[in-house]
């Protein structure tokens, strides 16, 4: 049977961003700047960028295109011994699918809850003890309960990925990301509109922006760098990959390679200076300091930011746009890890596309209830902080060192030069090889000492 290919160029990369542009680029990378030397920060972000992220993106998009198929299946074709190292790539990309969903459907509610700001005064309060069932606001010390409440949002939010990848590749994702990816950009675009105007906001920006340059001498920030640049791009656990073994065999993977990272890290740049314009008028309006609303992660999207819609004019309108958005960079991101493991089981177990997405998406369903117990949270975080800090990396890891020292690196080069519009030097070797491969070792060595 012949391989499922993507309609359209503009199609694939829509999608790739669509995988890259996730969470992680509203909650994570403003924070990161932030915490990390402000606009100083991106010029160790933008060295990670054209040494590890660009380099990693081209392998990865190569990879896929010259071999046609999932992780597994592709590293087997590398060598007959390398295969454990795709499956492990679908496993960790299976399990952060089983958690990823829940933030989603956290989003779900929150975006209808928006409209009337049900979380009313207390969003702290609302968030822990009424939403996530923590009564007390401890974590308890078994599953508990299931909170019912969850259930709908996460069933519809595993809906969209089966949907997608039971259509496939065309038919499903591609489609899907064609309307929900402009529709994200306007989004933001509309609220970052609305805010710049708000008092404070621009002192807000400012502080993110205003450099810091004592600390681009210090390792930690160059670390927090390059862990978001594997992070943000979703390269190194079979997704980049999967996508693109269905490209045609007519494409510019450099090209396309250099657009994906440069929308996904052009998106970072416009959250950021939509959170930090809201939580600058947000410090103004309660006459604080900006250091002490700042916050990331789950607290920042549903305990600070909800606070912050409270006191937006409009909120009913800004409140349902801003949850959306995080809802829609979530299901585009959810579908690529969900067809990552699609693609790797259905390629070599020769399953249809149809069985394994049933299988895959109705047995993640039924996994990811454990993520909507009371102890829910406290396992997704500990689950998150393993698979970010430390399999992620190992994973990057691992495959840059078979693939760049074990195989044949430079034909892969010649592979993605043959068909681009320009091509890419020496340079791309030397950032594989060592740049990439040092960082990541060292980035690697601190989180596991780290975590114990
Ligand atoms: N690249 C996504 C982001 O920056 O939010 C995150 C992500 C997507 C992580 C897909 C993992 C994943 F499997
Ligand atoms: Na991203």
């Amino acid at each position: 049977m012949k391989r499922e290919q993507w309609g359209s160029r503009t199609g694939f990369i829509l999608a790739a961003v669509g995988s890259a542009v996730g969470l992680g680029n509203i909650w994570r990378f403003p924070y990161m700047a932030y915490e990390n030397g402000g606009g100083a920060f991106f010029i160790p972000y933008l060295f990670a960028m054209l040494t590890a992220g660009i380099p990693f993106m081209i392998l990865e998009f190569t990879l896929g295109h010259k071999y046609r198929s999932g992780a597994p299946k592709t590293l087997k074709a590398l060598n007959n011994r390398f295969e454990w190292l795709g499956w492990f790539q679908v496993m960790i990309s299976a399990i952060i699918a089983f958690y990823y969903v829940v933030v989603i459907a956290w989003a779900i509610s929150y975006a209808y809850f928006a409209f009337t700001q049900a979380w009313g005064e207390d969003s702290n309060g609302f968030f822990f003890g009424e939403f996530l069932g923590l009564a007390d606001g401890s974590a308890p010390s078994n599953l508990g309960g299931l909170q019912w409440h969850l259930l709908l949002p996460l069933c519809l939010a595993w809906a969209a990925s089966f949907f997608a990848t039971y259509r496939g590749v065309k038919g499903g994702i591609e489609k899907v990301n064609k309307v929900l990816m402009p529709l994200l950009f306007v989004m933001v675009l509309l609220l970052i509109g609305r805010i710049v105007f708000l008092p404070g906001a621009l002192n807000g920006i400012n502080w993110l922006l205003e450099p810091d340059f004592s600390k681009i001498w210090d390792l930690k920030v160059w670390s927090a760098a390059y862990g978001q640049i594997f992070f943000t791009l979703s390269v190194g656990f079979a997704i980049m990959l999967s996508y693109a073994s269905y490209l045609p065999e007519k494409s510019d993977i450099n090209n396309n390679a250099f657009m994906t990272v440069l929308m996904n890290c052009g998106f970072s740049m416009l959250a950021g200076i939509m959170i930090f314009g809201a939580l600058g008028y947000m410090a103004n309006a309660q006459d604080k300091e900006l250091t002490e609303v700042v916050s990331s992660g789950v607290g920042l999207a549903f305990v600070t930011l909800p606070t912050a819609i409270n006191l937006l004019p409009a909120p009913g309108v800004m409140g349902p746009l801003f949850f959306l958005a995080l809802v829609f960079a979530g299901i585009s991101s959810h579908i690529s890890i969900s067809e990552a493991v699609t693609t790797g089981l259905m390629d070599k177990l020769g399953w249809s596309r149809q069985k394994t997405a049933t299988i895959f998406c109705s047995t993640g369903l039924v996994v990811s209830l454990l993520f909507i117990t009371q102890g829910g949270l406290l396992l997704l975080d500990l689950v998150d902080y393993f698979i970010n800090n430390i399999a992620l990396l190992g994973s990057c890891l691992l495959e840059l060192l078979l693939v760049g020292w074990l195989c044949r690196l430079e034909d892969f080069r010649g592979h993605a030069n043959r068909l681009s519009e320009f091509t890419i030097g020496a340079w791309w070797t030397i950032c594989i090889r060592f740049v990439s491969i040092g960082i990541l070792v060292v980035i690697l060595f601190n989180n596991i000492l780290g975590a114990f």
